[in-house]
C-alpha cells in the first residue's frame, strides 16, 4: 500500500506556484529548462506549462557515484541538444537527497559557461547533514524517508503515479 504524502491537487497547486515565481523572476529573458531525467521528467513537464516566458526546453541523464579518493564523479548518459554558453539554465529534478547529484551536475554545467545555473527541485528531503549544494527553487520539504510517485521509483517502479506516498507493507 502507498500512504499518500502530497496529493495530485497539492502537487499541481504546488507547481503552478513554481511556475509563477520563475516565470516572475527571469522576466525579459529566455530560460534553458533542463529536465534532469528519469526522476525530473514529470515535475519538468508540468512546470514549464506554467512558465510564460520563453522557455528552451532540454534534458539531461547522469548518475553520480564516489570514486575511491571520494570526490564526486559524474556518468553522463546523454547529450544536450543545444549548447548552454550565455544561457539561463535551470537544472530541474525530482528530489534533493544529500545533495551529492545534484551538486556534480551543477559542477558539470558551470564548466559549458551558462550566463546563470540555478535549480529546482520538487522535494527536499530534511537531513541532520549539511548538503553541497541548495536548491534555489524547492516544491516541498519532506521528512527523511523513501518516497516514491511523482517521477520518483523504487526499483523503477511508480515513477508514473500522479501523486508522492511512501510505501507501507500491509
Ligand atoms: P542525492 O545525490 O542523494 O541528492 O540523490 C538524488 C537522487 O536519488 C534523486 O534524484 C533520486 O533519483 C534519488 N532519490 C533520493 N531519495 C529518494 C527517494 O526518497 N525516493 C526515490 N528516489 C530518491
Ligand atoms: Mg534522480
Amino acid at each position: 500500500m502507498i500512504r499518500t504524502l502530497f496529493s495530485k491537487e497539492e502537487i499541481a497547486r504546488k507547481v503552478e506556484e513554481l511556475g509563477r515565481k520563475i516565470s516572475r523572476d527571469y522576466e525579459g529573458k529566455t530560460l534553458t529548462v533542463i529536465a534532469l531525467l528519469n526522476g525530473g521528467l514529470p515535475f519538468t513537464a508540468d512546470l514549464i506549462r506554467h512558465i510564460s516566458i520563453p522557455v528552451f526546453l532540454d534534458s539531461f541523464a547522469a548518475s553520480s557515484y564516489v570514486d575511491d579518493r571520494s570526490s564526486k564523479k559524474l556518468t553522463v548518459r546523454s547529450r544536450l541538444k543545444e549548447p548552454v554558453e550565455g544561457r539561463h539554465i535551470l537544472l530541474v529534478d525530482d528530489i534533493l537527497d544529500t545533495g551529492h547529484s545534484l551538486a556534480a551536475t551543477v559542477e558539470y554545467f558551470r564548466k559549458m559557461a551558462p550566463a546563470s545555473i540555478k535549480t529546482c527541485v520538487f522535494l527536499d528531503k530534511k537531513l541532520d547533514a549539511p548538503k553541497p549544494v541548495s536548491a534555489d527553487y524547492t516544491g516541498y520539504e519532506v521528512e527523511n524517508v523513501y518516497v516514491v510517485g511523482y517521477g520518483l521509483d523504487s526499483h523503477e517502479l511508480y515513477r508514473n503515479l500522479p501523486f508522492v506516498g511512501v510505501v507501507e507493507n500491509d
